[in-house]
């Protein structure tokens, strides 16, 4: 049995979630892949906040604390570039494999981090930051790792695909984002996810995990230009409107879209519906591959990390039953 030692940074949304998820899940984890999962410390700004499921003993003001005190795997759901990049930064150059859900981290600086990852033998965990529960960034990386990916599409910003399902139902567009943002899933100010920002970061992201190639075209329109009068004649001949996003391999290195576009109803992504997530690859030899399901949560999003911690955990454990072996 290996024991792995988890530094926490970050317990809200999906921090919390994967506390809670965590003492769900642990004895499965241990039975199934003999990777005994320990939280050591647990990164805060407020030590006082009520938080369920957290042992307030574990709770500490101080990353250096967090991250230095001797553990094997550091988690950060801090978000935001600057702290969270300090932390990251911190846990590599202490030699800890890395976890994060960080989208912003991985577009702001993903390059460097993982040029010093490298450098210093450790991984970085990043399934959660693109389509929250929805595996993608595991299925590129290994599901994959035989096959030629020509293509990903998909719908990868729940927000956006929120709306435009509430405008098919007849619900302007100020009244869908009004209620997405009451549900907590839209942000207070709303431009980054419906101008089509967060969806095309997304595909950077999957873009670097799925080709070899430079990105060398990319074209960004969000949803604003979807009008009533658009959706109603596109139901009028059986289709819907959604954001898609896309990364494809073209001759000169990969192209990016982000738009609304009118899917015809038997395309994969046309009954994707609510805040729900979709994404369809097609590789050379598998062909056309579709995944759906929640991009984002505190459960869906935890359920991503504890993967990444326990390819993590039973990577590591491999590596010293060799050694010991050897
Ligand atoms: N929420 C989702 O559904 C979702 C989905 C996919 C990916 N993500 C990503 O997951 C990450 C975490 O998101 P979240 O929604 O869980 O965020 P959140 O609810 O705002 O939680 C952030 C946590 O980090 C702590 N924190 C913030 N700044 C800090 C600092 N400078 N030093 C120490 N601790 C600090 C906060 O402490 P206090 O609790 O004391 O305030 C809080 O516990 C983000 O990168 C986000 O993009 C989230």
């Amino acid at each position: 049995m290996k024991r792995v030692r988890i530094a926490l940074l970050g317990c809200g949304t999906v921090g919390s979630g994967l506390v809670e998820l965590l003492a769900r899940e642990r004895r499965r984890i241990l039975a199934r892949h003999d990777v005994h999962l320990v939280i050591e410390r647990i990164l805060v700004r407020d030590v006082a906040k009520a938080r369920r499921y957290v042992d307030r003993r574990l709770l500490t003001t101080s990353a250096v604390e967090a991250i230095d005190r001797e553990c094997d795997v550091v988690v950060e759901l801090v978000g935001g570039v600057h702290a969270a990049g300090a932390y990251v930064r911190r846990a590599i150059a202490q030699r800890r494999d890395v976890v994060t859900a960080n989208k912003a981290l991985l577009a702001a600086c993903g390059a460097e981090l993982f040029a010093d990852a490298r450098a210093a033998g450790v991984s970085i965990g990043f399934d959660a930051s693109v389509c929250g529960g929805v595996p993608l960034i595991n299925v590129l990386q290994r599901g994959l790792a035989g096959d030629s990916v020509e293509s990903v599409r998909g719908i990868v910003n729940g927000t956006c695909n929120f709306i435009l399902t509430r405008m098919e139902d007849g619900m302007t567009f100020v009244d869908a984002l009004r209620i997405a943002q009451e549900r907590g899933f839209a942000e207070a100010e709303p431009e980054f996810d419906v101008d089509g920002w967060d969806a095309a970061q997304k595909m950077r992201i999957v873009a670097a995990v799925a080709f070899d190639r430079p990105v060398v075209e990319e074209h960004v329109s969000g949803i604003r230009n979807v009008t009533p009068e658009w959706i109603g004649r596109a139901r009028l001949g059986g289709n819907v409107i959604r954001l898609v996003a896309s990364a494809k391999l073209t001759p000169f290195g990969v192209a990016i879209r982000v738009e609304p576009r009118e899917l015809d109803a038997n395309d994969p992504l046309a009954c994707v519906r609510e805040e729900n997530n979709a994404v369809v690859i097609r590789s050379r030899a598998v062909g056309e591959l579709t995944l759906t399901g929640k991009g984002a949560g505190a459960m869906p999003t935890a359920a991503a990390v504890l993967a990444d911690v326990i390819a993590i955990g039973t990577a590591t454990a491999a590596v010293r039953a060799q050694e010991a072996i050897a």
